[in-house]
């Protein structure tokens, strides 16, 4: 290949795997979930953009959490709300007339779902089935993307690496409830939101600065290194593919505006990082302690608690040959920002100033 050839085709491939600055600039979004770990750093990821963003979500619940830390209210128009409030959502919805809606919005995690399945299907299924209801007489929506999970796949622990194509599933309420949203967003898409972009994004663990949600891998270790007690790992061998936030956002960001033009491309993606970067707990942590500085750790011999999937791979080559997104920071990189991120944090450091550094590091590494 000549050298002004290969030069061309990593202008191209830098362009694709970038969310367009021209296109949300100014765009009308509609995210649910925005006090969430992820959609805070997705209201900030737009505003940074310049997008107008309108979050729907139920109040933070942790201490402390990104939403309240980065001020994410001062950046966005934001509504406290339940998903499972259909006039609330409605009218939220009536009043934004969003051209882009992201659902992040969802009881997140596994172990809670054992301790309220109901409350974990409510949010999960029900409340994205009156999202996509509200959707069908909204005219202003050009596309949706619905936030799932890589645990939506009926998980044999082989090894196997999960395709958009293979069976869906779901052990645990958790993953239930996300393996149910897919099929009602399927059906939704075929018989009601033709005429827009429809698509589902089953992501894997991410990791990034401001999560302080219970039962999570960094979260957990910074609570106890930071307090000088020695972090329990239950499952040290358990295997998931792991990526910095910013990877899946962007991802998702690249996703909602192709969408706009091409309604084809919505379907089912999953987004996740290179083969490599599925690896164990273990090895997370130990990467983490010393990117982190100190900390004691106590891996389990014996596993305890209800049933969590310990292997689990993602193929991700449809969003590579679909979309061109590609995973930027590899998993050590990850880490070490992660991990940057809660110390600078706790000496002091302004949380949203963290947060732009970081997405600025992030857009300039395409
Ligand atoms: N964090 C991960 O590693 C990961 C991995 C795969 C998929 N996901 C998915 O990404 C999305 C965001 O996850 P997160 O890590 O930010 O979780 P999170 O728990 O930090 O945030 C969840 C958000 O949903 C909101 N919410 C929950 N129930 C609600 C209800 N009934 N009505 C309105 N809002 C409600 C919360 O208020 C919060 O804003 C979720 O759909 C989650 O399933 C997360």
């Amino acid at each position: 290949m000549a050298k002004w050839e290969s030069t061309l085709e990593m202008l191209v491939n830098a362009a694709l795997v970038n969310p367009d600055p021209h296109f949300w600039r100014g765009r009308r979004v509609a995210l649910t979930g925005h006090t969430g770990f992820k959609g805070s750093w997705m209201a900030i990821l737009l505003a940074h953009l310049g997008a107008q963003v309108h979050g729907y979500a139920l109040a933070p619940t942790t201490t402390p959490d990104l939403f309240t830390s980065a001020k994410v209210a001062e950046l966005i128009d934001s509504e406290i709300g339940d998903v499972r409030d259909v006039a609330a959502l409605n009218a939220w919805l009536k009043r934004v007339q969003p051209e882009i809606v992201f659902h992040f919005a969802a009881q997140a995690l596994v172990r809670q779902s054992y301790v309220d399945p109901v409350e974990t299907m409510t949010s999960n299924f029900v409340g994205t089935l009156n999202l996509l209801e509200a959707a069908r007489t909204q005219t202003s929506i050009k596309s949706m993307v619905i936030v799932t999970t890589d645990k939506v796949y009926k998980n044999n622990e082989t090894g196997h690496s999960y395709r958009e194509s293979d069976h869906l599933g779901g052990h645990d309420p958790y993953s239930a409830s996300k393996a149910a949203s897919e099929i009602l967003v399927g059906s939704y898409r075929q018989c009601f939101l033709q005429h827009i972009g429809v698509a589902t994004a089953r992501a894997g663990n991410v990791i990034g600065g401001g999560d302080w949600s219970a039962d999570r891998l960094i979260p957990d270790a910074v609570r106890a290194w930071k307090s000088n007690q020695t972090l329990d790992i239950r499952r040290p061998d358990a295997v998931r593919p792991w990526q910095h936030v910013l990877e899946p956002l962007c991802a998702y960001l690249i996703l909602a505006q192709r969408m706009c033009g091409q309604t084809e491309l919505g379907q089912a993606y999953n987004f996740g990082p290179d083969a490599a970067d599925a690896v164990s707990v273990r090895e997370v942590i130990e990467h983490a302690q010393k990117a982190f500085g100190y900390g004691a750790t106590d891996f389990a011999e014996l596993i305890e608690g209800p049933h969590e999937a310990n292997l689990l791979h993602l193929n991700t080559a449809l969003a590579q040959t679909q979309l061109g997104i590609r995973p930027r920071w590899q998993l050590a990189q990850a880490i070490n920002k992660s991990m940057q991120w809660y110390k600078a944090y706790l000496d002091g450091a302004d949380a949203l100033a963290l947060c732009e550094a970081d997405i600025e590091s992030y857009l300039a590494t395409a």
